[in-house]
């Protein structure tokens, strides 16, 4: 027996095979259990896959336990005061920093691609007036399949490569339109002379009727957020894009899917989320009723923002997100009243025996939703947001699995437990 091998044995046939124990540059050691099936007629069952290792990823390492998270081997703390959105894009996207000639060329060419085709002008009219915007991102990112057929041979490292350059430029522009369009304002054409968050500002707020002027605190508050949800490993919507890419559809679909699947409340949908649960609260001392409705089992009531499969430690992001939240509350006149008890909130959850036992602690998708509001984006454009950042995460993950050589199309099984086989009975035998 090898050490770097596990032995499975089956006790009720006496039947053992061993398999490989592979290890990575950090984490825990896997079973390749790629053979199971065919040494031992058995599946694996892990619904939620919260033992699965899918794939194997050189993109982002999270450590749950010590709170750690690195994209490309560079901690987000690092990279959060250092970098920015673009620079982080790059590294995610080519898995190393850009010298000041890649970094000057990759902001160009993504300056260039931010603006869509025009016949998105017609398109988006297609949905109804107060349609939420991420119904509109889903449809409209992946109608980009039918405007660039240019590049949708997925085996072409070529078309791959603009795929994700197309797709990182225009997330602002169709989030902006998605917004607009919500609001019966005129669309907003991208500006070449801005910065990639401060151009997402200005084509959701400006007007033509007078001039905007961007708040650099605003631009760089959203900077930060989309460096910090850039990537995240194989959460839900990531292992959605490489399923769903895994068939070989194109990227533009294969990312419309990821969108699809972030917008649920236990996802990218959790920073909306957490602002209805503090417009439900309404008010400091309805606190403890809802902590008590999130602690009882029989209650379905979670609190919105907090807990994370992977982390049973503070959310590295969170604790970074969280000093720019208070930095933006402090400068914000008038302060809602959400905030405060987004604050207390916090406060009364992380002295809560519960939360402690079982590691509850505030997400990145907590804090977020704070500046959002803080900033006067709306509750609606939240996971819009979350999904600007995770594209960069979305596309270096999909090109990693499509230019795989070994690459096959994921296609789990499962445990039936339905209904023996039966003969059919003709209806007046019933
Ligand atoms: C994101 O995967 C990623 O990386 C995601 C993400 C990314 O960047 O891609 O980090 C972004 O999605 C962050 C998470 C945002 N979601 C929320 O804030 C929604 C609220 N949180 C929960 O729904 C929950 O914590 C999850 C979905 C995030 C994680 O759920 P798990 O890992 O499946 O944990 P679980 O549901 O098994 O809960 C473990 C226990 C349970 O109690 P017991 O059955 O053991 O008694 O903790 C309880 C749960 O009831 N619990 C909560 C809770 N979250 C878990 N109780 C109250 N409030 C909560 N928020």
């Amino acid at each position: 027996m090898g050490k770097d091998s596990i032995t499975i044995t089956n006790n009720a046939t006496g039947n053992s095979e061993e398999f490989p124990l592979l290890s990575g540059t950090h984490g825990p050691s896997v079973i390749d259990i790629r053979q199971l099936y065919q040494k031992m007629g058995l599946f694996t069952f892990d619904p939620g896959f919260k033992s699965t290792a899918s794939c194997e990823s050189e993109v982002t390492f999270i450590n749950g336990e010590e709170g750690i998270l690195l994209y490309r081997g560079y901690p987000i703390e690092e990279l959060a005061e250092k970098s920015n959105f673009l620079e982080v894009c790059y590294l995610i996207l080519y898995g190393e920093l850009p010298t000041r000639e890649e970094y000057d060329n990759f902001v160009t060419i993504i300056t260039h691609h931010t603006m869509v085709h025009e016949g998105f002008k017609d398109f988006i009219k297609g949905f109804r007036p107060n349609a939420h915007p991420m119904a509109v991102m889903v449809g409209m990112v992946g109608a980009m399949s039918s405007f660039y057929h240019d590049s949708t041979d997925v085996n072409n490292p070529k078309h791959q490569e603009i795929s994700a350059h197309r797709l990182v430029a225009k997330m602002p522009t169709i989030a902006a339109m998605a917004y607009k369009y919500t609001q019966g304002q005129p669309f907003v054409y991208p500006r070449n002379d801005l910065s990639y968050a401060a151009n997402f500002l200005n084509m959701m707020y400006s007007l033509p009727a007078e001039p905007y002027e961007i708040d650099p605190l605003h631009a760089k508050a959203l900077d930060l957020i989309l460096i910090l949800h850039a990537d995240h490993e194989q959460n839900a919507s990531t292992s959605t894009v490489r399923l769903a890419g895994s068939s070989g559809a194109n990227p533009f679909a294969a990312a419309s899917a990821g969108i699809g699947c972030l917008w649920g409340a236990a996802h990218g949908g959790a920073n909306e989320a957490v602002l209805v649960m503090l417009d439900q609260i309404g008010s400091v001392d309805q606190i403890p009723k809802f902590v008590a409705k999130a602690k009882d089992k029989n209650d379905p009531f979670r609190l919105m923002g907090f807990g994370h499969r992977v982390y049973k430690n503070y959310d590295p992001r969170a604790r970074i997100i969280r000093k720019m939240a208070i930095e933006i509350i402090e400068k914000t006149e008038g302060k809602d009243p959400l905030l405060d008890i987004a604050m207390r909130l916090e406060e009364i959850a992380l002295n809560d025996e519960y939360f402690i036992e079982k590691k509850l602690y505030p997400n990145v998708d907590f804090y977020s939703g704070i500046i959002y509001k803080a900033i006067g984006i709306p509750t609606d454009m939240f996971t819009v947001i979350f999904a600007m950042g995770r594209m960069a995460g979305w596309m270096a993950q999909w090109q990693e699995m499509i230019s795989d050589p070994n690459r096959v199309i994921g296609r789990p099984r499962q445990n039936y437990v339905g209904a023996a086989k039966r003969e059919y009975i003709a209806v007046d035998g019933r």
